[in-house]
């Protein structure tokens, strides 16, 4: 990156000292991770976002959705500033609470809203974190999906002593499809057949009534377009061609891929794995290409690979560079609050009741 970048971002922190935390996401540039506080997966940047009451200004480098979340869970002193506001994410999109309100009105229409638990993934705008949280319901993320479902499915009646499979309750994943399904069936027991797409864009999602009635988990039509892109064919492709590889994916990536994947787990999951990894093993990563990058160049004894033959960053996330952040620090510095994201109180209090239910799980 421009050494001379590198050294306005180096004196803005250095002028901004404990005022300033940053926060880095594993799918951001290296250019900016080198100027991270500390690193993690969505799940640790939140807890480290509420372990910081003392710095005045939170950097988030990574999505909107995250930078929500820091602001719902620091104090009302502290400023989140994310340094480009174009920083979204597509999936976080692909639930409007508007569309959420209305599938909530179909469900009580047909009786059984009261049986639904809402758990909606950290990958969610802050408006669909407090429908959840105003209907019981809790946030999850990658590295606690089975906790956050093992938890929804205890809330409704149980059978005494039966398992979680035979409780009444349903629940309603948002927005992701495919952590939803590959949870619910790799990790909980059900079966495929226990999962029923929503569609927002079809009337009554695109279902029957009975099968909204029969449904235990009933999906959000939503996707990450970065993992949706890894295909059953990468991980054949890649078993050909290195006997032995290990294939290591993230949980939004589709049932088919998952189901063939051999280890799969939240970005967190993926660099432990790698850490612990045999020298001479050879991995085959499905996930961001940033941080796949750097686990090669971290690993130069073991052969870490990407699951796909294209370049598959996130475009959002990569938003965030270095002009970017020297721009926001260096604002900070001028006694200016840039790109400042707030949510509003009455949305806040119930995104955190779901939050914080998620942060209290065993
Ligand atoms: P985690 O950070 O929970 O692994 O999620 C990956 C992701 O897509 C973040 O946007
Ligand atoms: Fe959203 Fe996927 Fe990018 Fe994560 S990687 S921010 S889920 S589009």
């Amino acid at each position: 990156s421009d050494p001379g970048l590198v050294e306005r971002a180096a004196a803005a922190k250095a002028a901004l000292g404990d005022r300033v935390f940053v926060l880095g996401h594993h799918y951001q540039r290296d250019e900016v991770i080198q100027f991270a506080d500390v690193t993690g997966d969505s799940f640790k940047l939140a807890r480290e976002a509420a372990a910081r009451p003392d710095a005045e200004f939170i950097v988030f480098c990574g999505v909107h959705f995250m930078a929500e979340s820091a602001d719902i869970l620091t104090t009302d002193a502290q400023r989140v500033v994310l340094p480009d506001l174009a920083a979204g994410c597509s999936m976080a999109d692909m639930a409007v609470l508007e569309q959420v309100e209305q599938c909530w009105d179909l469900l009580s229409d047909l009786g059984i809203a009261d049986d639904v638990v809402p758990v909606t993934y950290m990958n969610s705008s802050a408006d669909i974190k407090g429908f959840v949280g105003r209907n019981g319901g809790v946030v999850c993320t990658s590295s606690n999906a089975k906790r956050a479902l093992d938890w929804a499915y205890a809330q409704g009646e149980k059978v005494p002593g039966a398992d979680a499979k035979q409780s009444a309750t349903k629940v309603l994943f948002l927005p992701d499809q495919h952590l939803g399904r590959n949870t619910a069936v790799l990790e909980m027991g059900y079966s495929l057949d226990d999962c029923v797409l929503y569609d927002p864009h079809k009337p009554n999602g695109g279902l029957t009534d009975q099968q909204l009635r029969d449904a235990k988990m009933i999906l959000w039509r939503g996707h990450c377009s970065v993992h949706g892109r890894f295909t059953l064919e990468n991980v054949q492709a890649v078993r050909q061609q290195v006997p032995g590889v290990n294939i290591l994916v993230h949980p939004e990536c589709r049932h088919e891929v998952v189901t063939a994947a051999d280890y799969v787990g939240s970005t967190e999951y993926i660099i432990k794995k790698l850490d612990a990894a045999e020298p001479g093993s050879a991995w085959a990563v499905g996930t961001e290409l940033n941080l796949v990058r750097r686990l090669a160049a971290a690993h130069p004894d073991k052969q870490v690979m990407f699951l796909e033959k294209t370049v598959c960053y996130c475009s959002t996330m990569n938003r965030i560079d270095l002009p970017h952040l020297v721009w926001a620090l260096e604002e900070l510095v001028a006694g200016r609050v840039p790109n400042q994201i707030t949510v509003d109180p009455d949305t806040a209090h119930h995104a955190r009741v779901a939050l914080d239910q998620m942060l209290a799980l065993p």
